[in-house]
């Protein structure tokens, strides 16, 4: 049967194109495998039921805009805003749940942090992990007077406090980065970088995109003073989802301007928060989702939930450390990266290998320079990028053996 297919696929390949080949693996795969989903990292998959659920009921039995009038259904999509806000206050020791302001996502809410609190003049200290969520903005940013210093991290992802100490001048207002790297999962010194932010008078925001639901953050004892997060990751709801904490007396301006349903006599935006910072119709049925998703963690217990990635992650590492020809990324302790492991195998494209674990073992990886190319800069993968697997709380041992089984087969191949 395999040698048929191949050829196809060969023939498809070289003389049609691209798009034909995968079309025809994807209709084989359908019919040959179960999906093996390794892109937690990107976006967690599966969901709980209860976010599917939560979804559901909202577009089906409310449907109203939130704090939009004063009809019972605009009070009942309002209160799922004001429990989500609570749940998240909770899993993130915030005191005031109206400090946090939903956002599209974690870049929105990194824009609207970076944007709304730097002026001409100040200076930025960030790490050489970022995403482009962090970097692109800066990047606007440096051209309009801020200045912006990302202290090098070691090629495995990891930093050195000192590096942060080094960079501190009379003009640094800001320490922005992340917790842990999207590429190498990295987990990061935040409360360290916390304290040293707190005892020289420095602003510190972290971009929570790959730890919030699984991590321990504490906005009091890591003395971080905004917090940018995603709904659709590690808090297990749906894409479309995020926001950002601004800490009690900290005023930062808004992205954008419009329509809150509070104060509507004045043109000017309301300065009490989340209004401050929230315009337009929210996607409640997105934090619908949310909710039910922080919910699930809180059942489920947060500290569980890392505990099961950090075994997947573990037993990963330990699986692909035994094949020939796969180049590992990050650190090579587990116990100091979140459940991402990104790699290569040698002489071979990651996006040819990311396509092959796609089409030939129904295992979902991405590939390429995941919006971190500074991050493949500090790796010396810039030019090759690299194949990422990322498990979630929802896959097995089982799961980890299939994906090293297929590493193995497709390593020995090349
Ligand atoms: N930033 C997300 C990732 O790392 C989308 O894949």
């Amino acid at each position: 049967m395999f040698a048929p297919i191949f050829i196809v696929i060969t023939i498809c390949y070289f003389s049609y194109n691209r798009q034909c080949a995968i079309v025809f693996l994807s209709k084989w795969g359908e019919l040959e495998m179960e999906t093996l989903y390794m892109d937690n990292a990107a976006t967690s998959y599966p969901k709980p039921e209860s976010v599917y659920a939560a979804v559901d009921h909202f577009n089906r039995y409310l449907g109203a805009s939130p704090g939009r009038g004063s009809h019972q259904q605009t009070v009942q999509a309002g209160s799922i805003l004001l429990n989500a806000r609570e749940a998240l206050a909770r899993l993130f020791n915030i005191s005031d749940g109206t400090r946090i302001a939903f956002t599209l996502n974690v870049t929105e809410a990194l824009n609207t942090g970076l944007k709304g609190f730097l002026n001409p003049g100040d200076h930025v200290i960030t790490t050489s992990m970022e995403h482009n969520a962090v970097a692109r903005p800066l990047m606007v940013m440096s051209r309009m007077g801020v200045e912006w210093t990302a202290v090098p991290a070691a090629s495995d992802g990891s930093l050195e406090l000192e590096q942060i100490k080094n960079a501190i001048q009379d003009n640094t207002r800001l320490i922005c980065m992340s917790h842990a790297s999207n590429l190498t999962g990295s987990i990061m010194p935040i409360a360290e970088v916390g304290k040293i932010a707190r005892e020289r008078g420095i602003f510190f925001m972290v971009d929570s995109a790959q730890t919030a639901g699984v991590l321990n953050l504490d906005v009091e004892k890591q003395n971080i003073d905004m917090l940018a997060f995603t709904g659709h990751k590690g808090l297990l709801g749906p894409q479309g989802t995020g926001g950002l904490y601004v800490r009690p007396g900290l005023e930062i301006r808004p992205l954008k301007e419009g329509g809150t349903g509070s104060m509507s006599e004045f043109l000017e935006q309301p300065e009490f928060m989340p209004d401050h910072l929230e315009s337009g119709t929210p996607n409640t049925p997105g934090i619908a989702g949310l909710l039910a998703g922080v919910e699930f963690i809180q059942k489920t217990g947060r500290e569980k939930i890392q505990k099961h990635e950090q075994e997947l992650i573990a037993m990963l590492l330990e699986g692909m450390k035994q094949i020939n020809g796969v180049l590992l990324h990050g650190p090579a302790d587990s116990t100091q990266r979140t459940a991402v492991l990104a790699f290569n195998i040698k002489g071979m494209d990651c996006g040819d290998l990311s396509m092959r674990l796609d089409f030939e073992y129904g295992i979902t990886t991405r590939s390429g320079l995941h919006c971190a190319p500074m991050a493949h800069q500090t790796l010396g993968t810039l030019e090759m990028g690299a194949c990422r697997l990322s498990p979630g709380f929802f896959n097995t041992e089982a799961d980890i053996h299939r994906v090293v089984e297929a590493v193995y087969k497709i390593a020995r191949r090349v």
